[in-house]
């Protein structure tokens, strides 16, 4: 086996943990929350559980993100951030730069006060809030896999 379909299968297996991890909290987890608890009880819970996936999710994050990064290094494929035919190569990173963002920086920095000051004037807008959060981001990622998986085996949708 050579060292690019080496980094490809560590790079699905994080996608797999990391995505499937962000559709697990969205389509099981507060769906089920919403239903089950109070509005106050519910952001306490989500805040316990979300934390410990949120480790997950910055540790598949690295993960995916080297082994993204080795593969273009190892392909010598920089050029395809140029390129229309690859526009899911800057799709996959501008996703990973976002979720990057969201959870090593917004997230511990800002949006967890904000979260916990506004849950206590607020806490069914803010579960909302954060529900609304999860489907946008679930979706993007969706578009992103689909478009990865596509491009990556041939299937062109913009030509240069
Ligand atoms: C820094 C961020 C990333 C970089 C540099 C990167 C780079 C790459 C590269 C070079 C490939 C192989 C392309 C080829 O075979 O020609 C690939 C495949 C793929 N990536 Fe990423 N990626 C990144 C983030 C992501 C993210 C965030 C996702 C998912 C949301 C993702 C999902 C995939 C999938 C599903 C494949 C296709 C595997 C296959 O079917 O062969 N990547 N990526």
């Amino acid at each position: 086996m050579d060292d690019v379909t080496l980094a490809r299968a560590i790079h699905v297996i994080g996608v797999v943990f990391w995505i499937g991890g962000v559709a697990m909290v969205t389509t099981v987890l507060l769906p089920a929350v919403r239903r089950l608890k109070s509005a106050q009880e519910r952001i306490k819970f989500f805040e316990e559980v979300e934390g410990r996936f949120a480790w997950q999710a910055r540790f598949t994050t690295l993960i995916t993100g080297l082994s993204g990064l080795y593969m273009l290094y190892s392909m010598d494929a920089w050029s395809y951030y140029r390129s229309s035919e690859y526009w899911w190569v800057s799709a996959m990173t501008a996703l990973w730069g976002l979720f990057t963002l969201m959870l090593f920086v917004i997230e511990p920095l800002f949006l967890r006060k904000w979260f916990t000051r506004r849950a206590k004037s607020d806490p069914e807008g803010t579960f909302t809030i954060i529900q609304f959060m999860h489907i946008f981001l679930l979706i993007l990622s969706l578009i992103v896999i689909f478009g990865a998986v596509t491009g990556a085996h041939g299937a062109l949708f913009f030509d240069n």
